[in-house]
């Protein structure tokens, strides 16, 4: 912890995943979502405004206090009420079967042991509830794949985050099951860290 992560971190990720493509992503993801929300790596209240009227609310967990303070004006301009549940996805305080939905945008890439959060989640949703995630991961080509291999040191202490989180096999890996999925080039991004996995997986 310091003024970089602690500070200037949460600010980076509210400005770089702030803008019209991430917010056409934040839609569809978001897309479908009903009930009581557990939303992991909450961040800034970035997919605040794109939550359906049917969410009656978000159970949000997130270690950062920058983050949770810079989305404080969006939290209150919503509708969907929001209760900070807690600070790291691995390790939830509730009762299996809570939830009637999750969600996860751009998150895994910051957990160190991912399948821990992602067992979490399967745990606390309903039978049949449905994980709707966006995860940036392990590109298809080999190329694409040696730069996220050389860029990962330098990400993790710029960003917090891995490249190269094999997002497809951490869901399959996990309690959950993928029922959609959809792998793409992020347009506009750079290639080794716009790779993009996007879909729902029910528990
Ligand atoms: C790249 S940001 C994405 C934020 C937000 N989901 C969005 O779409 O704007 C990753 C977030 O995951 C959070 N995070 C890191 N470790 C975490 C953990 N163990 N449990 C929950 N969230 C975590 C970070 O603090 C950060 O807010």
């Amino acid at each position: 912890m310091g003024l970089y992560s602690d500070h200037l971190r949460p600010r980076l990720h509210a400005f770089t995943l702030n803008d019209r493509i991430t917010a056409a992503t934040r839609d569809r993801v978001c897309s479908g979502l009903a009930g009581d929300v557990l939303e992991i790596g909450y961040g800034s209240a970035l997919n605040q405004p794109h939550l359906p009227s049917d969410v009656t609310g978000v159970w949000a967990i997130e270690p950062s206090a920058t983050g949770l303070r810079l989305g404080e004006g969006r939290r209150s301009a919503s509708p969907v009420p929001v209760v900070v549940a807690g600070d790291d996805a691995r390790s939830l305080a509730f009762d299996d079967d809570r939830f009637d939905a999750a969600l996860c945008t751009w998150v895994l890439c910051s957990i160190p042991h991912p399948g821990a959060a992602l067992a979490e989640v399967a745990r606390v949703l309903k039978p049949g509830a449905a994980l709707h995630f966006v995860e940036h991961g392990l590109a298809p080509d080999p190329g694409v794949v040696r730069w996220q291999r050389r860029g990962n040191r330098l990400n993790r202490a710029i960003s917090g985050c891995v490249l190269d989180n094999d997002v497809r096999s951490l869901l399959d890996a996990s309690p959950l099951t993928v029922t959609e999925l959809t792998a793409y080039y992020e347009k506009g991004a750079p290639r080794s860290a716009g790779y993009m996995y996007e879909g729902r997986a029910v528990a």
